[in-house]
Protein backbone atom coordinates (compact mmCIF):
# COMPACT_ATOMS: atom_id res chain seq x y z
CA UNK A 1 0.00 0.00 0.00
CA UNK A 2 1.45 3.13 -1.16
CA UNK A 3 1.23 5.66 1.82
CA UNK A 4 1.71 9.51 2.07
CA UNK A 5 3.84 10.32 5.53
CA UNK A 6 3.66 14.55 6.29
CA UNK A 7 5.10 16.20 8.83
CA UNK A 8 3.19 18.90 10.30
CA UNK A 9 4.05 22.62 11.39
CA UNK A 10 5.79 23.84 7.79
CA UNK A 11 4.36 26.81 6.17
CA UNK A 12 3.94 26.46 2.21
CA UNK A 13 6.28 29.14 0.58
CA UNK A 14 7.62 29.50 -2.54
CA UNK A 15 6.36 29.20 -6.48
CA UNK A 16 4.83 26.16 -8.13
CA UNK A 17 3.61 25.77 -11.54
CA UNK A 18 0.00 24.40 -12.37
CA UNK A 19 -0.09 22.21 -15.36
CA UNK A 20 -3.46 21.32 -17.36
CA UNK A 21 -6.94 20.55 -15.81
CA UNK A 22 -7.31 16.86 -15.29
CA UNK A 23 -10.98 17.40 -15.77
CA UNK A 24 -10.19 18.85 -19.47
CA UNK A 25 -7.58 16.61 -20.39
CA UNK A 26 -9.50 13.49 -19.96
CA UNK A 27 -12.48 15.23 -22.21
CA UNK A 28 -10.27 16.71 -24.79
CA UNK A 29 -8.47 12.81 -25.14
CA UNK A 30 -12.16 11.79 -25.87
CA UNK A 31 -12.86 14.30 -28.40
CA UNK A 32 -9.99 13.55 -30.29
CA UNK A 33 -11.65 10.36 -31.30
CA UNK A 34 -14.06 12.67 -33.64
CA UNK A 35 -11.87 13.34 -36.07
CA UNK A 36 -9.13 10.77 -38.27
CA UNK A 37 -5.99 11.51 -38.00
CA UNK A 38 -3.39 12.96 -35.53
CA UNK A 39 -4.39 15.44 -32.67
CA UNK A 40 -1.49 16.52 -30.31
CA UNK A 41 -2.62 18.17 -26.67
CA UNK A 42 -0.81 20.33 -24.88
CA UNK A 43 -0.06 20.77 -20.65
CA UNK A 44 -1.69 17.14 -20.60
CA UNK A 45 -1.06 16.26 -16.60
CA UNK A 46 1.02 13.16 -15.88
CA UNK A 47 -1.25 11.14 -13.71
CA UNK A 48 -3.31 8.10 -13.73
CA UNK A 49 -6.42 9.04 -15.02
CA UNK A 50 -4.32 9.75 -18.01
CA UNK A 51 -2.65 6.63 -18.57
CA UNK A 52 -6.07 4.93 -18.20
CA UNK A 53 -7.75 6.98 -20.58
CA UNK A 54 -4.61 6.44 -22.94
CA UNK A 55 -5.37 2.76 -22.49
CA UNK A 56 -9.02 3.54 -23.15
CA UNK A 57 -8.10 4.91 -26.42
CA UNK A 58 -5.77 2.43 -27.51
CA UNK A 59 -8.20 -0.28 -27.15
CA UNK A 60 -10.35 1.54 -29.27
CA UNK A 61 -7.50 0.91 -31.63
CA UNK A 62 -5.81 5.00 -31.36
CA UNK A 63 -2.31 4.89 -30.87
CA UNK A 64 -1.19 7.41 -27.84
CA UNK A 65 2.27 8.52 -27.10
CA UNK A 66 3.07 10.92 -24.71
CA UNK A 67 6.20 12.74 -23.72
CA UNK A 68 6.64 14.88 -20.73
CA UNK A 69 8.06 18.61 -20.45
CA UNK A 70 10.50 19.24 -17.61
CA UNK A 71 9.92 22.08 -15.50
CA UNK A 72 6.22 21.90 -16.59
CA UNK A 73 4.74 21.20 -12.91
CA UNK A 74 4.36 17.17 -14.33
CA UNK A 75 2.83 18.51 -17.72
CA UNK A 76 3.47 17.06 -21.11
CA UNK A 77 2.20 16.43 -24.69
CA UNK A 78 0.15 13.83 -25.83
CA UNK A 79 -0.16 12.51 -29.12
CA UNK A 80 -3.44 10.38 -30.34
CA UNK A 81 -3.88 8.99 -33.40
CA UNK A 82 -7.33 7.92 -34.14
CA UNK A 83 -8.01 5.35 -37.16
CA UNK A 84 -10.10 5.93 -39.57
CA UNK A 85 -12.73 2.65 -38.11
CA UNK A 86 -11.90 3.04 -34.31
CA UNK A 87 -13.26 -0.09 -32.32
CA UNK A 88 -16.70 0.59 -30.34
CA UNK A 89 -16.22 -1.17 -27.27
CA UNK A 90 -14.61 0.06 -23.77
CA UNK A 91 -14.70 -2.72 -21.28
CA UNK A 92 -15.60 -2.61 -17.38
CA UNK A 93 -11.70 -3.53 -16.27
CA UNK A 94 -11.19 0.14 -17.75
CA UNK A 95 -14.31 2.18 -16.98
CA UNK A 96 -14.46 0.83 -13.16
CA UNK A 97 -10.85 2.68 -12.82
CA UNK A 98 -12.12 5.90 -14.08
CA UNK A 99 -15.48 6.82 -14.95
CA UNK A 100 -14.43 9.57 -17.10
CA UNK A 101 -14.35 6.76 -19.65
CA UNK A 102 -17.97 7.22 -19.72
CA UNK A 103 -17.06 10.51 -22.08
CA UNK A 104 -16.21 8.34 -24.90
CA UNK A 105 -19.42 6.91 -25.45
CA UNK A 106 -21.05 10.57 -27.17
CA UNK A 107 -18.18 10.44 -29.43
CA UNK A 108 -17.84 7.25 -30.96
CA UNK A 109 -21.87 6.90 -31.05
CA UNK A 110 -21.80 10.12 -33.52
CA UNK A 111 -18.39 9.21 -35.74
CA UNK A 112 -19.09 5.00 -35.73
CA UNK A 113 -22.80 4.89 -35.07
CA UNK A 114 -22.85 2.83 -32.21
CA UNK A 115 -21.12 2.08 -29.13
CA UNK A 116 -20.78 -0.27 -26.16
CA UNK A 117 -19.85 1.17 -22.92
CA UNK A 118 -19.76 -0.79 -19.48
CA UNK A 119 -21.55 0.97 -16.83
CA UNK A 120 -19.38 2.35 -14.53
CA UNK A 121 -21.43 2.07 -10.78
CA UNK A 122 -21.00 3.76 -7.78
CA UNK A 123 -18.13 5.19 -6.58
CA UNK A 124 -16.56 6.85 -3.12
CA UNK A 125 -18.19 10.22 -3.55
CA UNK A 126 -22.22 8.71 -3.99
CA UNK A 127 -24.08 7.66 -6.53
CA UNK A 128 -23.12 9.02 -9.55
CA UNK A 129 -26.55 8.63 -12.38
CA UNK A 130 -26.28 8.77 -16.48
CA UNK A 131 -29.63 9.63 -16.84
CA UNK A 132 -28.77 13.09 -18.73
CA UNK A 133 -26.18 11.45 -20.77
CA UNK A 134 -28.71 8.75 -21.70
CA UNK A 135 -32.11 10.55 -22.04
CA UNK A 136 -30.08 13.61 -23.76
CA UNK A 137 -28.31 10.63 -26.66
CA UNK A 138 -31.75 9.73 -27.13
CA UNK A 139 -33.24 12.96 -27.73
CA UNK A 140 -30.37 12.80 -30.16
CA UNK A 141 -32.05 9.71 -31.60
CA UNK A 142 -29.80 7.16 -30.32
CA UNK A 143 -31.56 4.02 -28.99
CA UNK A 144 -29.75 2.75 -25.54
CA UNK A 145 -29.86 -0.37 -24.12
CA UNK A 146 -28.56 -1.37 -20.74
CA UNK A 147 -27.34 -5.12 -21.19
CA UNK A 148 -24.71 -7.44 -19.22
CA UNK A 149 -23.53 -4.40 -17.42
CA UNK A 150 -22.90 -2.49 -21.04
CA UNK A 151 -24.39 0.91 -22.35
CA UNK A 152 -25.04 0.34 -25.69
CA UNK A 153 -25.94 2.95 -28.09
CA UNK A 154 -26.82 2.76 -31.69
CA UNK A 155 -27.73 5.47 -34.09
CA UNK A 156 -27.09 5.67 -37.65
CA UNK A 157 -27.20 9.17 -37.61
CA UNK A 158 -27.65 11.76 -34.87
CA UNK A 159 -30.08 14.25 -35.50
CA UNK A 160 -29.95 17.56 -33.75
CA UNK A 161 -32.61 18.54 -31.01
CA UNK A 162 -33.24 20.54 -28.07
CA UNK A 163 -32.17 19.19 -24.39
CA UNK A 164 -33.01 20.18 -21.33
CA UNK A 165 -30.70 19.25 -18.53
CA UNK A 166 -32.37 18.55 -15.02
CA UNK A 167 -29.07 19.37 -13.59
CA UNK A 168 -26.43 21.40 -14.98
CA UNK A 169 -24.12 18.21 -15.13
CA UNK A 170 -20.49 18.64 -16.36
CA UNK A 171 -20.27 15.29 -17.71
CA UNK A 172 -23.46 15.06 -19.13
CA UNK A 173 -23.22 18.50 -21.14
CA UNK A 174 -19.67 17.80 -22.59
CA UNK A 175 -20.96 14.23 -23.69
CA UNK A 176 -23.93 15.72 -25.58
CA UNK A 177 -22.18 18.33 -27.30
CA UNK A 178 -19.62 15.82 -28.12
CA UNK A 179 -22.16 13.41 -29.86
CA UNK A 180 -23.72 16.90 -31.52
CA UNK A 181 -21.12 18.00 -32.82
CA UNK A 182 -21.38 15.49 -35.69
CA UNK A 183 -25.60 15.38 -35.75
CA UNK A 184 -27.27 16.55 -38.53
CA UNK A 185 -28.62 19.91 -37.63
CA UNK A 186 -29.16 22.09 -34.61
CA UNK A 187 -29.02 20.77 -30.93
CA UNK A 188 -29.82 23.27 -28.02
CA UNK A 189 -28.44 22.27 -24.73
CA UNK A 190 -29.95 24.15 -22.03
CA UNK A 191 -29.19 24.19 -18.52
CA UNK A 192 -25.80 23.41 -19.73
CA UNK A 193 -22.41 23.38 -17.28
CA UNK A 194 -20.56 26.16 -17.40
CA UNK A 195 -17.36 25.04 -15.88
CA UNK A 196 -14.22 26.40 -17.57
CA UNK A 197 -13.22 22.88 -18.37
CA UNK A 198 -16.57 22.80 -20.54
CA UNK A 199 -15.49 25.91 -22.35
CA UNK A 200 -11.86 24.22 -23.06
CA UNK A 201 -13.81 21.22 -24.78
CA UNK A 202 -15.46 23.68 -26.58
CA UNK A 203 -12.15 25.58 -28.28
CA UNK A 204 -10.72 22.50 -29.08
CA UNK A 205 -13.73 21.51 -31.15
CA UNK A 206 -14.69 24.62 -32.26
CA UNK A 207 -10.54 24.32 -33.79
CA UNK A 208 -11.39 21.03 -35.35
CA UNK A 209 -14.18 22.41 -37.03
CA UNK A 210 -17.17 22.12 -34.88
CA UNK A 211 -19.94 25.12 -34.97
CA UNK A 212 -20.45 26.01 -31.05
CA UNK A 213 -21.76 29.16 -29.39
CA UNK A 214 -22.27 30.11 -25.86
CA UNK A 215 -20.09 27.58 -24.21
CA UNK A 216 -19.78 29.18 -20.49
CA UNK A 217 -22.98 29.93 -20.68
CA UNK A 218 -26.13 27.85 -19.71
CA UNK A 219 -27.37 27.61 -23.38
CA UNK A 220 -25.22 25.91 -25.51
CA UNK A 221 -25.79 25.95 -29.38
CA UNK A 222 -24.48 23.36 -31.49
CA UNK A 223 -24.34 23.26 -35.66
CA UNK A 224 -24.06 19.74 -36.99
CA UNK A 225 -21.20 19.14 -39.43
CA UNK A 226 -20.09 16.05 -41.50
CA UNK A 227 -16.68 15.74 -40.14
CA UNK A 228 -14.01 17.09 -38.02
CA UNK A 229 -10.13 17.60 -38.39
CA UNK A 230 -7.32 16.99 -35.81
CA UNK A 231 -5.93 19.26 -34.02
CA UNK A 232 -3.07 20.57 -31.75
CA UNK A 233 -4.28 21.70 -28.48
CA UNK A 234 -3.11 23.25 -25.12
CA UNK A 235 -5.49 22.44 -22.21
CA UNK A 236 -6.97 24.98 -19.86
CA UNK A 237 -5.21 24.89 -16.18
CA UNK A 238 -6.11 23.05 -13.14
CA UNK A 239 -8.44 25.57 -11.32
CA UNK A 240 -8.54 22.31 -8.64
CA UNK A 241 -4.99 21.93 -8.13
CA UNK A 242 -4.55 25.87 -7.88
CA UNK A 243 -6.99 25.96 -5.25
CA UNK A 244 -5.29 23.13 -3.07
CA UNK A 245 -2.07 24.87 -3.20
CA UNK A 246 -4.06 28.15 -2.28
CA UNK A 247 -5.59 26.32 0.57
CA UNK A 248 -2.89 24.80 1.52
CA UNK A 249 -0.95 28.22 1.20
CA UNK A 250 -3.72 29.41 3.61
CA UNK A 251 -3.68 26.88 6.14
CA UNK A 252 -0.16 26.89 7.09
CA UNK A 253 0.29 30.41 7.08
CA UNK A 254 2.24 30.59 3.95
CA UNK A 255 3.06 32.47 0.92
CA UNK A 256 2.71 30.46 -2.49
CA UNK A 257 2.68 32.46 -5.83
CA UNK A 258 0.62 29.98 -8.21
CA UNK A 259 1.76 30.17 -11.53
CA UNK A 260 -0.79 29.36 -14.12
CA UNK A 261 -3.53 29.99 -12.21
CA UNK A 262 -6.71 31.90 -13.09
CA UNK A 263 -8.23 33.84 -10.80
CA UNK A 264 -11.54 33.83 -13.02
CA UNK A 265 -11.48 30.51 -12.57
CA UNK A 266 -11.72 30.89 -8.96
CA UNK A 267 -13.10 33.82 -8.10
CA UNK A 268 -15.32 32.34 -5.21
CA UNK A 269 -12.75 30.24 -3.44
CA UNK A 270 -10.62 32.95 -3.54
CA UNK A 271 -13.21 35.42 -2.13
CA UNK A 272 -13.49 33.09 0.15
CA UNK A 273 -10.15 32.85 1.13
CA UNK A 274 -10.19 36.70 1.77
CA UNK A 275 -12.88 36.63 4.16
CA UNK A 276 -10.64 33.77 6.47
CA UNK A 277 -8.04 36.65 6.45
CA UNK A 278 -6.12 35.84 3.49
CA UNK A 279 -4.24 38.34 1.00
CA UNK A 280 -4.92 37.16 -2.51
CA UNK A 281 -2.92 39.11 -5.87
CA UNK A 282 -4.06 37.80 -9.07
CA UNK A 283 -0.79 38.70 -10.94
CA UNK A 284 0.29 38.42 -14.43
CA UNK A 285 1.81 35.14 -13.88
CA UNK A 286 -0.69 33.63 -11.60
CA UNK A 287 -2.17 34.20 -8.09
CA UNK A 288 -0.13 34.84 -4.88
CA UNK A 289 -1.83 33.91 -1.63
CA UNK A 290 -0.23 35.04 1.79
CA UNK A 291 -1.13 34.58 5.01
CA UNK A 292 -0.22 35.76 8.59
CA UNK A 293 -2.03 34.58 10.78
CA UNK A 294 -4.78 31.39 11.62
CA UNK A 295 -7.44 32.02 9.50
CA UNK A 296 -10.88 33.02 10.48
CA UNK A 297 -13.56 30.07 9.63
CA UNK A 298 -16.43 31.20 6.53
CA UNK A 299 -18.89 29.47 5.33
CA UNK A 300 -18.96 27.24 2.04
CA UNK A 301 -21.86 26.37 -0.25
CA UNK A 302 -20.99 24.11 -3.29
CA UNK A 303 -22.19 24.58 -6.54
CA UNK A 304 -22.56 24.06 -10.34
CA UNK A 305 -19.62 26.71 -11.57
CA UNK A 306 -19.66 29.90 -10.98
CA UNK A 307 -20.32 28.87 -7.18
CA UNK A 308 -17.70 27.17 -5.08
CA UNK A 309 -16.28 23.67 -6.57
CA UNK A 310 -16.97 20.92 -5.03
CA UNK A 311 -14.05 19.22 -5.40
CA UNK A 312 -12.55 21.79 -3.06
CA UNK A 313 -14.91 20.83 -0.29
CA UNK A 314 -12.60 18.37 1.58
CA UNK A 315 -10.14 21.14 1.63
CA UNK A 316 -12.35 23.81 2.69
CA UNK A 317 -13.42 21.70 5.18
CA UNK A 318 -9.55 20.48 6.23
CA UNK A 319 -9.42 24.54 6.57
CA UNK A 320 -12.27 25.92 8.56
CA UNK A 321 -11.23 22.56 11.18
CA UNK A 322 -7.88 24.68 11.85
CA UNK A 323 -9.74 28.08 11.83
CA UNK A 324 -11.06 30.43 14.28
CA UNK A 325 -14.72 29.73 15.25
CA UNK A 326 -17.54 28.09 13.40
CA UNK A 327 -18.27 27.19 9.86
CA UNK A 328 -21.56 25.72 8.23
CA UNK A 329 -19.77 23.90 5.15
CA UNK A 330 -22.69 22.64 2.91
CA UNK A 331 -22.55 20.00 -0.45
CA UNK A 332 -25.18 20.43 -2.84
CA UNK A 333 -23.56 18.49 -5.50
CA UNK A 334 -22.28 15.27 -4.54
CA UNK A 335 -24.31 13.17 -1.83
CA UNK A 336 -21.46 10.85 -0.20
CA UNK A 337 -19.25 14.18 -0.26
CA UNK A 338 -18.94 14.09 3.19
CA UNK A 339 -17.47 10.54 3.80
CA UNK A 340 -14.00 11.53 4.48
CA UNK A 341 -15.34 13.74 7.10
CA UNK A 342 -14.40 10.59 9.53
CA UNK A 343 -10.64 10.37 8.59
CA UNK A 344 -10.42 13.99 9.56
CA UNK A 345 -12.00 13.66 13.09
CA UNK A 346 -9.19 10.74 13.78
CA UNK A 347 -6.62 13.67 13.32
CA UNK A 348 -8.95 15.25 16.21
CA UNK A 349 -11.42 17.71 14.05
CA UNK A 350 -14.26 18.63 15.30
CA UNK A 351 -16.94 18.10 12.61
CA UNK A 352 -21.14 17.23 13.13
CA UNK A 353 -22.27 16.21 9.65
CA UNK A 354 -26.10 16.92 9.36
CA UNK A 355 -27.54 15.75 5.67
CA UNK A 356 -25.56 17.41 2.69
CA UNK A 357 -24.19 20.04 6.05
CA UNK A 358 -21.06 19.92 8.10
CA UNK A 359 -20.72 21.91 11.21
CA UNK A 360 -17.44 22.56 11.93
CA UNK A 361 -15.38 24.18 14.91
CA UNK A 362 -11.68 25.03 14.42
CA UNK A 363 -9.16 23.83 16.55
CA UNK A 364 -5.22 25.19 16.68
CA UNK A 365 -4.07 22.07 14.91
CA UNK A 366 -4.94 18.60 14.04
CA UNK A 367 -3.34 15.58 16.16
CA UNK A 368 -1.22 12.95 13.38
CA UNK A 369 -2.69 10.16 12.93
CA UNK A 370 -2.93 7.23 10.04
CA UNK A 371 -5.93 8.38 8.03
CA UNK A 372 -7.46 7.03 4.75
CA UNK A 373 -7.58 8.62 1.72
CA UNK A 374 -10.82 7.70 -0.21
CA UNK A 375 -10.77 9.69 -3.35
CA UNK A 376 -8.52 12.44 -5.12
CA UNK A 377 -9.77 15.62 -3.53
CA UNK A 378 -10.18 13.98 -0.05
CA UNK A 379 -6.63 12.30 -0.51
CA UNK A 380 -5.32 15.67 -1.14
CA UNK A 381 -7.33 17.70 1.82
CA UNK A 382 -6.17 15.03 4.51
CA UNK A 383 -2.65 15.62 3.64
CA UNK A 384 -3.06 19.61 3.95
CA UNK A 385 -4.88 18.50 7.12
CA UNK A 386 -1.30 16.99 7.88
CA UNK A 387 0.91 19.96 7.53
CA UNK A 388 -1.04 21.15 10.18
CA UNK A 389 -0.79 18.44 12.56
CA UNK A 390 2.03 18.07 15.42
CA UNK A 391 3.60 15.14 14.23
CA UNK A 392 3.51 12.92 11.51
CA UNK A 393 0.72 11.88 9.85
CA UNK A 394 0.20 8.97 7.36
CA UNK A 395 -2.00 9.19 4.51
CA UNK A 396 -2.73 5.47 3.10
CA UNK A 397 -4.09 4.68 -0.15
CA UNK A 398 -2.31 7.27 -1.79
CA UNK A 399 -2.73 6.55 -5.30
CA UNK A 400 -5.68 7.87 -5.25
CA UNK A 401 -3.94 11.66 -4.87
CA UNK A 402 -2.00 10.06 -8.15
CA UNK A 403 -4.87 10.14 -10.22
CA UNK A 404 -5.42 14.25 -10.06
CA UNK A 405 -2.16 15.90 -8.99
CA UNK A 406 1.19 15.49 -11.13
CA UNK A 407 4.21 15.10 -8.83
CA UNK A 408 2.09 15.71 -6.02
CA UNK A 409 5.24 15.12 -3.57
CA UNK A 410 7.71 16.88 -5.51
CA UNK A 411 5.35 19.86 -5.90
CA UNK A 412 4.60 20.21 -1.97
CA UNK A 413 8.23 19.09 -1.39
CA UNK A 414 8.82 22.48 -3.50
CA UNK A 415 7.07 24.70 -1.23
CA UNK A 416 8.73 23.16 2.16
CA UNK A 417 6.79 20.64 3.08
CA UNK A 418 8.13 17.58 4.91
CA UNK A 419 6.25 14.82 3.11
CA UNK A 420 7.60 11.45 1.76
CA UNK A 421 5.74 8.08 -0.37
CA UNK A 422 6.04 5.30 1.60
CA UNK A 423 5.16 1.89 1.15
CA UNK A 424 3.80 -0.66 3.33
CA UNK A 425 2.54 -4.12 3.40
CA UNK A 426 -1.37 -4.59 3.02
C1 LIG B 1 -17.22 16.16 -13.02
C2 LIG B 1 -15.81 16.11 -12.51
C3 LIG B 1 -15.78 16.04 -11.00
C4 LIG B 1 -16.59 17.19 -10.42
C5 LIG B 1 -17.99 17.22 -11.01
C6 LIG B 1 -18.80 18.42 -10.57
C7 LIG B 1 -14.62 14.96 -14.27
C8 LIG B 1 -13.86 13.77 -14.70
N1 LIG B 1 -15.15 14.94 -13.05
O1 LIG B 1 -17.84 14.93 -12.65
O2 LIG B 1 -14.43 16.11 -10.56
O3 LIG B 1 -16.69 17.01 -9.02
O4 LIG B 1 -17.89 17.28 -12.45
O5 LIG B 1 -18.13 19.60 -10.81
O6 LIG B 1 -14.73 15.93 -14.99
N2 LIG B 1 -25.94 13.32 -12.25
C9 LIG B 1 -27.11 12.63 -12.44
N3 LIG B 1 -27.38 12.15 -13.70
C10 LIG B 1 -26.55 12.33 -14.75
C11 LIG B 1 -25.35 13.05 -14.55
C12 LIG B 1 -25.07 13.54 -13.29
O7 LIG B 1 -27.88 12.43 -11.51
O8 LIG B 1 -26.88 11.88 -15.86
C13 LIG B 1 -25.64 13.86 -10.92
C14 LIG B 1 -24.44 13.21 -10.27
O9 LIG B 1 -24.82 12.01 -9.60
C15 LIG B 1 -23.97 14.28 -9.32
C16 LIG B 1 -24.30 15.57 -10.06
O10 LIG B 1 -25.26 15.23 -11.04
O11 LIG B 1 -24.68 14.24 -8.13
C17 LIG B 1 -23.11 16.23 -10.72
O12 LIG B 1 -22.51 15.36 -11.62
P1 LIG B 1 -21.69 15.85 -12.89
O13 LIG B 1 -21.72 17.33 -12.98
O14 LIG B 1 -22.18 15.07 -14.05
O15 LIG B 1 -20.22 15.41 -12.50
P2 LIG B 1 -19.23 14.51 -13.33
O16 LIG B 1 -19.23 14.91 -14.76
O17 LIG B 1 -19.47 13.08 -12.99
Amino acid sequence: MDCFEVTGGTRLEGRVRVTGAKNSALKLMAAALLATGRSTIDEVPDILDVTIMSEVLRRLGCEVSYDRVPGSGGGGRLSIDVPEKPSTETDYDLVRKMRASINVLGPLVARCGSARVALPGGDAIGSRGLDMHISGLERLGATIVSEHGFLIATAPRLTGASIWLDFPSVGATENLVMAAVLAQGTTVVDNAAREPEIVDLCRMLTAMGARIDGAGTSTITVEGVDTLSPVEYTTVPDRIVAGTWAIGAVMTRGDVVIERAVGDHLSVALDKLTDAGARIEVLPVGVRVAMDDRPRCVDVVTLPFPGFPTDLQPMAVALAAVSTGTALITENVFEGRFMFVNELVRLGADIRIDGHHAVVRGRERFSSAPVLASDIRAGAGLVLAGLCSDGVTEVQDAYHVDRGYPDFVEQLRGLGATIERTQRPD
